[in-house]
């Protein structure tokens, strides 16, 4: 399929990149197409990005049917535009298609689209350490009804956003309360895909935990409410004396690209390292005896986010006395490195534009 190219007669200025926060500016363009049964995936485009018009009786505004991608490209040194393990994101937006019953897209059609659009914006590409370039691809249903079904058309729509770090805290330690009372999602459910409505089923204990002055949310699991899940914006490991452990994909977790890119560098890193489940208890129970030495998120956004501290009922921990560890800050370089073209890239990771 050809890709028509509409630019934009009012380029904006671009933000300095030392004061970005995470998604506030977007770029000059957007690459759009629509989903028919008749036409399947048609008229694919870049066109200035600027607001849609929609029906007020869109699908995707009353049901959620929706599901996106988060996905970032980096500027090396040498001038190179890199993105980082773009086909795992694409192949996972398709799992996620699957299970809100949207159409397939062509990963490597969409690939090649994402790329002319990051060419075509990349002097948006912050160049300040931490930046990068967020990319946001998302699908929605169209159709203007009201019945409660799948939807017969979509749009799928990518746009890009120069960020800086997810967290006001930057790579510092954040707090995180481990909510004991609502749940993210349960196993059969729709939490293994990036399905818009699962981040709004969360906003409800963020909110109460924001007030408390904690960055974020630990879900635990839905039925015994023991088993620690993920933080909303990104998975969870630990690191109990020698061995690190994320909770195994239970079908009710986010399967992360950051996540499985960590567990990868750790095990050729030869350490010890484990996929399973974790209980809250546990994770206390290791901090009174001095084996939980860290405690850090990952995810596209969030990098890797040290956690300073955990607040379950009324029992607050600091983790590595509230200081970033040393795997978190290994990690956090090695990952940056080879998502910048700093470091060689020995495991073929990235993918230029
Ligand atoms: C990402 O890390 O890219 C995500 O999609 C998390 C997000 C909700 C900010």
């Amino acid at each position: 399929m050809e890709i028509r190219v509409q630019l934009t007669t009012t380029p904006k200025r671009k933000p300095e990149s030392t004061n970005l926060g995470f998604g506030r500016v977007f770029t000059d363009h957007m690459f759009m197409m629509d989903y028919t049964p008749e036409q399947g995936w048609h008229d694919p485009r870049i066109v200035p990005y600027g607001p849609l018009a929609l029906e007020p009786a869109t699908a995707v505004l009353h049901y959620a049917q929706a599901v996106f991608e988060g996905m970032k490209a980096f500027r090396a040194q040498d001038g190179r535009v890199l993105l980082f393990r773009p086909r795992l994101n694409l192949e996972r937006l398709n799992r996620s298609n699957a299970r809100m019953c949207i159409p397939p897209i062509d990963p490597e059609f969409v690939l090649q689209a994402l790329k002319q659009l990051v060419n075509l914006d990349r002097d948006w590409i912050p160049t300040a350490p931490g930046t990068a370039l967020y990319i946001r691809p998302f699908i929605f249903a169209a159709d203007p009804i009201l019945g409660v079904h799948p939807a017969r058309t979509y749009k799928f729509i990518i746009f890009l956003s120069p960020v800086g770090s997810y967290y006001a805290q930057g790579i510092n330690p954040v707090s995180i309360y481990v909510e004991p009372e609502y749940v993210r999602a349960v196993r059969g459910g729709t939490g293994e895909a990036k399905a818009a409505g699962n981040y709004a089923a969360g906003l409800k204990a963020q909110q109460a935990a924001n007030a408390e002055g904690h960055a974020q949310v630990l879900w635990l699991d839905a039925l015994e409410h023991r088993y620690v899940e993920e933080v909303g914006a990104m998975n969870v490991f630990f690191k109990f004396g020698d061995e690190v452990a994320t909770p195994a994909l239970s079908g009710s977790i986010l399967p992360g690209i950051v996540r499985r890119s960590v567990l990868d560098l750790l095990r050729s890193w030869g350490m010890e390292v484990s996929e399973r489940r974790i209980t809250i208890e546990e994770v206390y129970e290791a901090h009174s005896s001095g084996t939980l030495k860290e405690a850090f998120g990952t995810g596209t956004a969030a990098v890797i986010s040290p956690i300073g501290r955990l607040a379950w009922r009324d029992q607050v921990i600091q983790v590595n006395e509230g200081r970033i560890g040393e795997l978190a800050q290994k990690l956090y370089d090695t990952l940056t490195g080879i998502q910048t073209g700093r470091l060689p890239d020995e495991l073929g990771w990235t993918e230029e534009v």
